[in-house]
């Protein structure tokens, strides 16, 4: 590792870090790190209040104006960089917006635009690879969302085989097929399924009691079609489990009142 633009360390790092002497290279070469300094982060923090009010100022900012600020702590090592943000994070951590760190040790920066790192910070922890195009990204979250989902859905397709016919797609374009009702003891439900409806009165009962919108397909009304979006979230996917669950919980007990008129 060296400082910023190539310049060795100075030996003041030398209790943090081991040197040999490089082969060619002027100055020295890197062995390793030490340690980290945890031991010490127990005294008590010194000399600080100035630079932790410049970011709690501009927190503040960041807040009223609602835009983002990226602040980066540059020093020799064993600074004190790690201390204080350790301790601006604690100062924060009682505020109800959270404040997310995000720590990282980079690579040696030798000959390359020091800023890359924070590039790359910020790409890997929106799961971004290097080089990586934008629409590679988009495929591989569809595939990964979509195995998400359709494992779910799988789920309810075995333990409900008697309402849920079939579970078919690929990515994020998914058909989740109940079996046909037209023979339903409920009058409302068997209306419904002889009208070409079905698929309307789940899509409906969802809505208004789940908040959650998938609706059937023109051509075929006894299923539902779920194209959602790449970001499709854990939680989401949990939510529609739950609606899911619920809707073939009333269509066993064959509750076409429940069905059409229940309301959250
Ligand atoms: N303001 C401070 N008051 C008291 N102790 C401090 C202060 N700043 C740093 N220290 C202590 O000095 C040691 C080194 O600090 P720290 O680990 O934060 O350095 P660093 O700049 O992050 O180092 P590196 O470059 O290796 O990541 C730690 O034990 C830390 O607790
Ligand atoms: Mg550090």
């Amino acid at each position: 590792m060296t400082g910023l633009g190539g310049r060795p360390l100075s030996p003041a790092s030398e209790f943090a870090v081991t040197y040999h002497r490089g082969d060619s290279a002027p100055g020295r070469q890197v062995g390793g790190f030490r340690q980290e300094y945890v031991a010490l982060h127990a005294v008590p923090v010194i000399d600080r209040e100035y630079d932790l009010d410049v970011l709690r100022g501009l927190l503040q900012r960041t807040r009223h104006q609602a835009t983002p600020h990226l602040v980066t702590v540059l020093g020799e090592p064993g600074i004190g960089k790690t201390r204080f943000i350790m301790e601006f994070e604690r100062r924060v951590a009682a505020n109800p917006e959270a404040v997310r760190l995000l720590v990282v040790r980079s690579r040696p920066v030798i000959g390359e635009e020091p800023l890359e790192v924070l590039y790359d910070l910020v790409a890997s922890c929106c799961g971004i690879l290097r080089g990586d195009s934008a629409d590679g990204r988009a495929y591989r979250l569809a595939a990964e969302r979509g195995d998400r989902l359709l494992a779910m859905l799988g789920r309810l397709r075995e333990e409900f085989g008697d309402i849920v016919k079939d579970v078919r797609g690929k990515g994020l374009m998914i058909r989740l097929e109940f079996h046909d009702q037209s023979e339903s003891t409920s009058e409302i439900i068997r209306d419904q399924a002889q009208a070409g409806l079905l698929g309307y009165l789940f899509a409906g009962y969802l809505l208004r009691v789940h908040a959650i919108r998938i609706f059937p397909p023109a051509s075929a009304t006894n299923t539902l079609r779920l194209e959602p979006s790449v970001y499709l979230t854990d939680d989401e996917i949990a939510r529609a489990d739950k609606g899911l669950r619920d809707l073939i919980a009333v269509l066993r007990k064959q509750d076409g009142e429940t069905l059409l008129h229940a309301h959250a």
